[in-house]
């Protein structure tokens, strides 16, 4: 499974890259203003912290002004992958870029069947937001059983990208279900580090090593 980190935060994700188990970065229109940053410059500027795709939205919502700022975009890395929203003219432009060879991040999507029409269109990543579907009453993980189902049945190949992760058992239960990637903020993908007997194991093996007088 990929991890991406869901922010336009250069600190966060230049911290989170030397891990070296980052797999791209995923951005949106309310990433970029909460991280003040000039959206071309910061975008970037993401693209050279690292190797896999970052994603980056276009805001346009017809088709033609979509492939205009899609042009833009695509120019500022190879490893840009551009965001459109579920919708007719998001797809229109899904299918024209990536028949041109440009990676496309389908987002905003809500339903399996709009998975369905995201794979059709031939999007490199589709963006089902769990935390949100769950927000409002829906099952956010059923939609990703459901998606990995639909596409395992026709062999589609797009990724499914988990978005809108709250916690990391949304993380736990994607893996399970065998989705492609999750998109998470920093604190979650911090989270999946911890746990309260690898802290208190650490503790208890420090505290019996010094009793040993040895160094290493
Ligand atoms: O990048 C899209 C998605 O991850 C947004 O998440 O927390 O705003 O619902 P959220």
């Amino acid at each position: 499974m990929k991890f991406f980190v869901d922010t336009a935060d250069t600190k966060e994700i230049a911290e989170l890259a030397e891990t070296g188990l980052l797999d791209g970065v995923t951005t949106n229109p309310s990433l970029v203003h909460k991280a003040g940053r000039d959206f071309m410059e910061v975008t970037k500027e993401i693209c050279d912290l690292v190797d896999g795709p970052v994603s980056a939205e276009v805001v346009a919502l017809d088709h033609e002004g979509m492939m205009r700022e899609a042009e833009v975009l695509r120019k500022i890395a190879d490893n840009v992958c551009i965001k459109v929203p579920l919708t007719m003219d998001g797809l229109k432009s899904c299918k024209k870029l990536t028949g041109d060879g440009t990676m496309v991040n389908v987002t905003l999507c809500f339903s399996a069947n709009q998975a369905l029409l995201a794979a059709k269109a031939g999007a490199t990543f589709v963006s089902p937001f769990v935390g949100r579907h769950d927000d409002n009453g829906f099952d956010g993980m059923q939609l990703i059983e459901d998606i990995r189902l639909i596409y395992d049945n026709y062999a589609f190949e797009t990724q499914v990208l988990v978005a809108s992760i709250r916690h990391p058992i949304h993380v736990l239960q994607s893996a399970k279900i065998g989705a492609d990637v999750a998109t998470m903020p920093p604190n979650v993908i911090r989270g999946l580090f911890k746990h309260v007997l690898t802290e208190k194991g650490i503790e208890g093996f420090l505290a019996d090593w010094a009793k040993t007088g040895q160094s290493i």
